[in-house]
């Protein structure tokens, strides 16, 4: 892949500002664990894996930082650091995924003198960052079967190399199936109100050479009617354990028009988005982001100024709707709860 999504480089996490894209591909430094929890609420960052990799790296930040010089100063301090993470965006699981991962790695080394806490902190936030990579690649050879040549893929949002460490989750299986010369083309969903799939989707595709066409959200439907449509391809911030998917606003939609079109939808997540603890999606939680999303493009206003707004940033498609979920240990289809169980166990 021609960028980076996320680094740690020279003691800093650098990160590609996805809020600047398409227009310019511009890499800011973070120094410290705060500008991190920034970043990841404003969206430089975005992308349920991609951002439990920055929250790892933040966790981190933050470690090195501390200047306690004793275990308990230093634990409390931590802890605290992982609270500012934790709060930055409440819907992919990956962040707490993540966060946990780094609180387990500090607690099982706790006896050791703190600058080998920290530098071991640091080298596992590399290690989520290099095992995300290698789990998008599994995901996309999984998916990859399931592509049948020459397919249209409709996808919606970004789920792609900029919304992990690199690759991709859906795009991971549009890229498996591209390399593997299925002669695939892509229909990207624009994405509403944040654009992912216009910025996004369609950037990286494009960098890549893999055929897309962008298309507005409300003209899946169209296509789908039409015939155009092979199947859809979507990502995911937190599967409950029963298979409903939270993802991007906008996907329950397509699920539904695919259901009535008799095309197949696929989730396509890694097992860190698995959410076993939840039933079922109703207990997911859902952002609501700023009405200026909804109100303003690039800061154009273009809704009547005192309008009431509403911008939940993501919907959970009912299991019913998924033909199968896609992950880096296999595909789950049909009794969700059995299969989804399964694979995670196979972490
Ligand atoms: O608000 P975003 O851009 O972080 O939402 C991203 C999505 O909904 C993606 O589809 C999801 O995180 C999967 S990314 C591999």
């Amino acid at each position: 892949m021609s960028f980076r999504t996320i680094q740690w480089r020279d003691d800093k996490v650098v990160m590609i500002d996805q809020t600047r894209l398409p227009a310019e591909e511009i890499y800011n430094e973070y120094a410290d664990y705060q500008g991190v929890a920034q970043a990841i609420r404003g969206m430089i960052i975005r992308g349920a894996p991609a951002i439990g990799v920055a929250a790892a790296m933040g966790v981190a930040l933050g470690a090195r930082d501390i200047r306690a010089t004793d275990h308990g100063s230093f634990f409390r301090e931590f802890q605290e650091i992982c609270d500012v993470m934790a709060g930055t965006r409440p819907t992919a699981v990956n962040l707490f995924w993540a966060i946990d991962r780094m609180k387990r790695m500090a607690e099982a080394h706790r006896s050791l003198p703190l600058p080998t806490i920290c530098k071991i902190l640091i080298a596992e936030a590399i290690r989520v960052e290099e095992e995300d990579l290698a789990v998008c690649r599994a995901i996309g050879r999984h998916g990859c079967d399931l592509i049948p040549g020459g397919a249209t893929v409709l996808t919606h949002c970004n789920a792609g190399g900029l919304a992990t460490a690199g690759y991709g989750t859906a795009l991971g299986v549009i890229r498996a199936a591209h390399d593997a010369g299925k002669g695939i083309q892509v229909y990207a969903d624009e994405t509403r109100p944040w654009l992912q799939g216009a910025r996004l989707t369609a950037w990286e595709l494009m960098k890549d050479n893999i055929p897309v066409t962008l298309i507005s959200d409300n003209m899946a439907g169209y296509f789908m009617k039409k015939g155009e449509i092979t199947c859809c391809v979507v990502g995911a911030d937190r599967i409950a354990a029963n298979g409903d998917t939270a993802n991007k606003i906008g996907t329950y939609s397509v699920a539904v028009l695919a259901r009535e079109n008799g095309i197949p939808f696929y989730v396509a997540a890694p097992v860190s988005t698995l959410d076993l603890t939840l039933s079922h999606g109703d207990q997911i939680p859902i952002e609501e982001r700023t009405s200026l999303e909804v109100t303003h493009i690039k800061g154009i206003a273009i809704a009547p100024e005192g309008v009431a707004v509403k911008n939940p940033a993501f919907d959970v498609t009912p299991a019913r709707y998924i033909t199968g979920i896609i992950t880096e240990h296999g595909v789950a289809s049909g009794d969700y709860l059995k299969e989804l169980k399964a694979l995670a166990e196979k972490r």
